[in-house]
């Protein structure tokens, strides 16, 4: 097993990707050493069958897994969706709305990307992700030209916080949910989670495509509203004009979006919770709409499809530091050598903190600073709340003091 996993995640693009790899076999091993020195336990072997969610959870997010690719399915022109088994039948915990980071060889070279789960979390046993070609993009064209049923690779995760808190006892609530393009695969997710889990979220999806052939799900989405009538409406909203689609047209820009809101009459004070994932200019757009609209900011949850970019660093420390990582209660102390990212000193210490991309990029390293100074990589996904918050990510952030940090 440990065999195909080092196989999967062999050649790295990057120093540090040689570095993490290097450590692949430490995560493996030390799975046991992240309950027993974070959580105060020993976990199962990673196939262990009886495995509780969170455990599950915490292991696969450290640890590759290899899956099959039992079913693909073209949804458009430029988006396939896979469905993914574990090759040893190991099922999935994942939370609706999370992503798993795809680890696929092109040319010899391990190349990493995230994709939303898009299918429902309650179906443990498979997941789908679907996959939009990217113009020139390396690992999105490479799964529409090469993927096929039967492929295997890797993949780490479930990773993201892009999700729907459980809802308390006898409390309902009503979500708007914005999507645009690709941004629609961890939406789907949440609604066919939602909708078959209870009858007290009712959904609103306002979805902006290019053209009517390019609604990602179209077809499902109208079932699940004529299924589920008094739950869920979805408004398209198209790039080019079709009245036999949808009356509106254009752009969820700023104005878009608010054009969009007052013809549907949807008043935002009525509104629980909105969960925006999309192109970058339509994020921004749709959150300054919201917000003039009355939303809170706290009360908007974002996913950003960023591409990994390799991250430029231009701090450096001179010397080893401590770092604390404390988890529920329970404390460990590390170095952090000069050169070493957060996640690097964790992962040499035998600590398999949660990792994805490696890059910045997906938000699944974070932690939360306590005390202490880093420096982190430019650009990175953290978004200008979570920094104020102390939001740190361990894969670029250099240690540049005694450090105190909060794991999960
Ligand atoms: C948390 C997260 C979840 C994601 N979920 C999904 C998903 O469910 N479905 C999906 O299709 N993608 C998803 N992505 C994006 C995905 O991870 C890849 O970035 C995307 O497939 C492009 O990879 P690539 O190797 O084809 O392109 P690359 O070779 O990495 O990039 C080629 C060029 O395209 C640009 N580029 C890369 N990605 C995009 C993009 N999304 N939009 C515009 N330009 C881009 C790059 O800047 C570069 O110039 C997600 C990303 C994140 C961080
Ligand atoms: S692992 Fe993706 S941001 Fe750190």
């Amino acid at each position: 097993m440990l065999g195909s996993i080092r196989r999967f995640v062999a050649e790295p693009i990057a120093p540090v990707r040689r570095r993490l790899r290097a450590r692949v076999d430490v995560f493996s091993r030390d799975l046991r050493m992240l309950k027993g020195s974070l959580l105060g336990k020993h976990p199962p072997p990673f196939r262990e069958r009886h495995a509780t969610a969170t455990e599950l959870t915490l292991q696969a997010a450290a640890s590759p897994r290899v899956v099959r690719v039992s079913a693909v399915t073209r949804e458009t022109a430029d988006c396939v969706s896979l469905v993914i088994e574990d090759v040893c039948g190991a099922p999935f915990a994942f939370s609706a709305g999370q992503f798993f980071t795809v680890i696929v060889h092109i040319d010899g070279v391990a190349y990493r990307r995230a994709y939303s789960a898009s299918s429902a979390a309650n179906v443990t046993d498979k997941v789908t992700i679907s996959v939009k070609r990217v113009h020139g993009g390396l690992v999105s064209n490479f799964i529409h030209e090469r993927v096929v049923v039967g492929t295997e690779f890797a993949v780490l995760g479930p990773s993201g916080d892009f999700v729907v808190p459980p809802l308390e006892s006898e409390a309902s609530r009503t979500l708007v949910m914005i999507a645009g393009g690709s941004g629609i695969t961890p939406i789907a997710s949440i609604i066919r989670t939602e909708l078959a889990s209870g009858d007290r979220t009712k959904l609103i999806l306002v979805y902006g495509s290019r053209s009517s052939t390019d609604i990602i799900f179209g077809r499902e989405l109208s079932a699940l509203a004529c299924a589920y009538p008094d739950r869920f409406r979805v408004v398209h909203v198209l790039g080019e004009a079709n009245e036999r689609v949808t009356p509106h047209a254009g752009v969820l820009d700023r104005e878009g979006l608010s054009a969009v809101l007052d013809r549907e009459r949807i008043g935002l004070e009525s509104i629980d919770r909105c969960y925006v994932c999309g192109p970058e200019p339509m994020m921004d757009g749709v959150r300054d709409s919201l917000v003039a609209r009355g939303m809170p900011v706290g009360n908007i949850t974002f996913e950003r499809f960023l591409a990994p970019r390799a991250p430029s660093f231009d701090a450096r420390a001179d010397e080893p530091h401590t770092v604390t990582l404390r988890h529920k209660g329970r404390s460990l102390d590390l170095v952090a050598m000069p050169g070493q990212t957060l996640l690097e000193a964790a992962l040499a210490a035998g600590e398999a903190l949660p990792f994805s991309c490696t890059m910045g990029g997906c938000g699944a390293c974070k932690v939360k600073r306590l005390a202490g100074s880093v420096a982190m990589a430019e650009p990175n996904c953290l978004t200008e709340t979570e920094r104020r918050e102390g939001a740190v990510l361990a894969c670029v952030a250099c240690v540049l003091s005694d450090l105190e940090v909060e794991v999960g």
